[in-house]
């Protein structure tokens, strides 16, 4: 039984409930560009960069924004330190727009030195290009939800000052079948008050499936399409509408319930991207189980390792998928996952088993009798009617697994009632939805951003949601162009991975397709480096669409920092600016609070509704992790800089953890992978810069004492990180590595080792301190072979 009611007892000392004001939190906001479009603006119907205008003399650019003000704004403002700030800065000269995160890369810090890495994949864009604003057409902002910047502070300024009456507010759109008590929020995000705990509508009564499904049909939406469903091969695609899709959850819902599963019971989900995933989740929610979806690209032993952890009643996967050419059969991996676990004491009673005929018939299928059965055959034989759990909004929705500094995934718990108050915002106004939108999110519903925006978000709602099966590549690069002109496709959300890959297959691919319903772009996973986010804007979104580039974590649930189409100008590769509710900070690595223009790590001053809860079984190492390295906050484990205007640039992972085409991948998972060859003596991990996927995965690789260094042993030790994690994690590179760079007291310098991966050999620093200095001059001299 998963439950999140650690937080009960023990608190008391530092308890903060959001009836006291918070601080300080706007003053950036306040600074010129972004109230400036008004009058800058848009002669022409497009969005447009206006890099001309403002790399004229700055002295200028700041006088044209000062006359944008309203007297009011403009009083505001100039009582604000940042617009002062702003006057000087707009004298000094600048080479690069990401000098921010160049001065990171030298900031001293406990966690590890920033990769340069970072400031390379962001850094590519040309000098000079810190200004370039890229501006909503007047068009857009005409029809924004948010059509400026001064709305967007009124309700930023309210969602701070008053978090419980601007949540309270939102959260009664939704249907409660009780209300939460007087307290909306109460919290200690400071470790040194006591336990570190967030809670939010605590006492409301709800369920997130009836909200997704019941309430849109019951508004009179039942006929809406809920799901197009688009298959890996052309020509195969259905749809359902949201009535259709409320009967399938209850089937579902029936079944697990008859099978025993209650409410609090973990049920594993290892499906892909079928319409039965996403139903799967929303039946698990309606019965109040909580569900944890493994992406169905884990090896055999993540998904055992998952399984042990959360010792799920039910397993619900498919037989095979096809991805692009190849077929993939899951049930296997299910099948050694399960024995895998059984092995270790946890055995599941029941695995239900998705026929999924265009990849395998079920003749050709391994099968447990007793324990497995096809979904087929049962689910339609239940009710198309299920009553629903009524949950506390504190009661577990689900648990995801992701990577940390550690080989041991962290089972990421979030609650209910918050958590779908937050996504259903975050999404409706981050992607500025309106009811006649279609939108498609490319991610996979095993990651966070396929519960919070292919799943929650949208369907709260009552959004029509793509779902696309296969490789975005398949037949061709031109496929997703392809399926957004098939389905008129307003809302287009991906990955800079993939946009970087299909930029460089070339324009022809996109061009051969209208994409003229597209409205709005989004982007996520990784920093998108400006070259991708204009090849985005100008080939892809013809100029016309604004790009919503939206940092967030599986941890935060929701949006974070992300801009707010229509409301200010864009900045190609920043994420702008927090969303409602949301405190960021930089601190220095002392954990003092950074104003202004600044580098440094990124934290987070209070909760959002969003905010996961716990670690499931692990609260010590939640506390640990999030909120002993800079008390009072919560540390993203992200380098962030914010520019004289206030604007927030991700600059990637400070932390042991590599951003592999967006996907989060512990060094220490896969050093713990190699070193399960009985022929790795040992191996050190780390990121480098990668064209296509952001970061590539670079293995330092000590064979046990007599073994001979050969190509099919780095083949073997590749394939073995994949059969443990999965091909997704797959080194992109062995450096055979006779003795690794080590202090005296054994501790492996990476930060050499990421110089010796990206070849930066002028630049290794100090190795004296070194235990053996000559360990360096070897593997600079075996860095080719
Ligand atoms: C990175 C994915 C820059 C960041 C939603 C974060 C980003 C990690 C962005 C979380 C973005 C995500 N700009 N970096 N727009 N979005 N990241 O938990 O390093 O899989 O900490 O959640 O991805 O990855 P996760």
């Amino acid at each position: 039984m998963i439950s999140s009611s650690f937080t009960a007892g023990g608190v008391g000392v530092g308890l903060r409930t959001h009836d006291s004001p918070p601080v300080t939190y706007i003053k950036p906001l306040l600074t010129p560009p972004i109230l400036d479009h008004r009058c800058n603006n848009n002669k022409k119907s497009k969005f447009r960069s206006t890099r001309r205008a403002v790399k004229a003399p700055q002295t200028q650019a700041f006088l044209l924004v000062s006359h944008s003000f309203s007297q009011s704004e403009h009083t505001a403002a100039a009582s604000s330190s940042s617009v002062l700030g702003m006057a000087n800065c707009s004298l000094k000269t600048t080479t690069n727009h990401l000098r921010h995160v160049e001065s990171m890369a030298v900031l001293p810090s406990g966690a590890g030195k920033i990769p340069r890495l970072n400031a390379v994949i962001l850094g590519e864009a040309l000098a000079s290009e810190e200004d370039d604003l890229v501006f909503p057409s007047d068009d857009f902002a005409r029809q924004a939800l948010l059509p400026s910047a001064q709305k967007y502070l009124e309700m930023y300024k309210r969602s701070v000052e008053d978090p419980a009456g601007f949540w309270s507010d939102i959260a009664s759109q939704f249907l409660w079948k009780s209300k939460w008590g007087d307290t909306v929020c109460s919290e200690n995000f400071d470790i040194r008050n006591g336990n570190v705990y967030v809670q939010w509508f605590k006492g409301g009564i709800t369920n997130i499936c009836y909200n997704c499904l019941d309430r849109n049909v019951d508004s009179g939406n039942g006929d809406k399409i809920a799901f197009h469903w688009e298959g890996n091969e052309r020509g195969f695609h259905d749809s359902l509408t949201y009535t259709q899709l409320l009967s399938q959850v209850c089937q579902v819902a029936n079944y697990l319930r008859d099978i025993g599963v209650k409410k609090g019971d973990a049920v594993v989900i290892y499906l892909p991207m079928l319409m039965e995933l996403p139903i799967a989740m929303l039946a698990c929610a309606r019965i109040g189980a909580v569900h944890s979806v493994v992406f169905a690209g884990f090896s055999a032993d993540s998904l055992a390792q998952r399984i042990m952890d959360c010792k799920p009643k039910v397993v619900l996967t498919c037989n095979a998928v096809k991805r692009g050419s190849k077929v993939i059969h899951l049930k296997d991996i299910v099948d050694a996952a399960l024995s895998e676990s059984a092995k270790n004491g946890i055995s599941v009673d029941a695995c239900l088993t998705y026929e999924n005929r265009s990849a395998m018939m079920r003749e050709t299928t391994k099968w447990q009798d007793g324990r497995d059965i096809w979904w087929q055959d049962v689910v339609p034989t239940y009710s198309t009617i299920c009553e629903v759990e009524w949950v506390d909004a504190e009661d577990p929705l689900f648990l995801l697994y992701t990577s940390g500094s550690t080989g041991k995934p962290k089972g990421v718990l979030h609650t209910t009632g918050g958590y779908m108050v937050y996504t259903a915002t975050t999404f409706k106004y981050a992607f500025d939805y309106k009811p006649s939108d279609i939108y498609w999110c490319t991610a996979d519903c095993g990651w966070i951003t396929g519960h919070s925006y292919v799943t929650y978000g949208p369907l709260l709602n009552g959004a029509t949601v793509v779902i696309y099966e296969g490789a975005p590549n398949y037949p061709d690069p031109g496929r997703c162009w392809d399926i957004v002109d098939k389905f008129k496709v307003t809302i287009f959300y991906t990955a800079p991975t993939l946009v970087r890959s299909l930029m460089r297959d070339g324009d022809a691919y996109v061009t051969r397709y209208s994409r003229k319903s597209l409205r709005v772009l989004g982007s996520v996973g990784e920093p998108i480096n400006p070259s991708a986010w204009r090849w985005f804007f100008n080939v892809v979104g013809d100029s016309r669409c604004p790009i919503s580039d939206t940092w967030w974590q599986t941890e935060t649930g929701g949006f974070m920092i992300a801009p707010l189409p229509g409301a200010w100008p864009q900045k190609p590769g920043s994420a702008t600016f927090p969303f409602f509710g949301v405190q960021p900070v930089i601190v220095d690595e002392k954990g003092v609070e950074i104003e202004g223009e600044c580098s440094g790590y990124l934290c987070v001053k209070s909760s959002w509704p969003g905010t996961f809860r716990t670690l499931y079984g692990d609260h010590e190492r939640y506390e640990t992790t999030y909120f002993k390295p800079f008390p009072g906050y919560y540390f993203s484990g992200d380098g962030c800089s914010r520019d004289k205007d206030g604007y927030y640039w991700l600059t990637g992972r400070v932390d042991d953890v590599i951003n592999v085409s967006g996907h989060r991948i512990g060094t220490a998972e896969v050093e713990s992978a190699l070193v399960s060859h009985p022929q790795c003596a040992e191996a050190a991990v780390v990121g480098v810069e990668h064209e296509v996927k952001g970061q590539g995965i670079y293995a330092f690789v000590t064979l046990v004492d007599g073994i001979p260094y050969s190509e099919e042993l780095r083949r073997n030790l590749i394939t073995t990180v994949r059969n443990q994690i999965g091909p997704f994690a797959a080194p992109d590179r062995i450096h055979w590595a006779p003795g690794l760079p080590k202090t005296r007291s054994g501790k492996i310098m990476r930060r050499i080792l990421r110089k010796i991966a990206s070849r930066q050999l002028d630049e290794l620093g100090d190795t004296s301190t070194l235990a053996d200095p000559g360990v360096v001059d070897q593997l600079i001299a075996l860095a080719d072979c």
